[in-house]
């Protein structure tokens, strides 16, 4: 079952690793990790195709597609399944930090497997990765991408 603890302590690992001002949630569901960001004084946008989610948070009801302009400093996902990929690729493609915690893949690929995946699409397209682990239950490994210096 997934923890509910999971938007605190991601929203608690964000915060403190990034000073990022504007950060984007991708496949941000209800909005909840949205909100725990607003409460620690970040702004934060919500993108995801659910119309249901709770009140007065900035959402785009929409996916998310690498031509959209970039009004962010941090991009992230928890648990994003299929939009995962594309966060790594929209922050390799506009030069700034990721932060993703994997679930479900989007190609039946199984979760090892997956997050091994996940980091070297990142590293191919030229980031500095690492991996760590939130305290929540369930899947929790977080890969954390950071554009490397030119
Ligand atoms: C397992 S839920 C996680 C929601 C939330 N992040 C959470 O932790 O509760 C996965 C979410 O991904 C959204 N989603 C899947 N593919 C998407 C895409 N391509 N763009 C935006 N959202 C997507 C779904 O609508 C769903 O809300």
């Amino acid at each position: 079952m997934a923890d509910h603890a999971r938007f605190d302590l991601f929203a608690d690992f964000l915060t403190q690793r990034f000073a990022a001002p504007r950060i984007w949630d991708v496949a941000g569901g209800m909005g909840k990790l949205n909100q725990a960001l607003v409460a620690r004084g970040r702004q934060c946008t919500t993108f995801d195709v659910r119309w249901k989610h709770l009140p007065n948070l900035d959402y785009r009801e929409q996916l998310l597609e690498l031509s959209e302009p970039c009004q962010c400093d941090l991009i992230v996902g928890l648990h994003a399944d299929g939009a995962t990929r594309i966060i790594v690729e929209y922050a390799a493609q506009h030069g700034i930090p990721f932060a993703i915690v994997p679930c479900c893949s989007d190609n039946g690929m199984p979760y090892k497997p997956w997050l091994r995946h996940l980091a070297e699409l990142a590293q191919d397209l030229g980031m500095a990765t690492e991996r760590r682990d939130l305290a929540m239950r369930g899947r929790c490994t977080m890969i954390v991408g950071t554009p490397k210096p030119t």
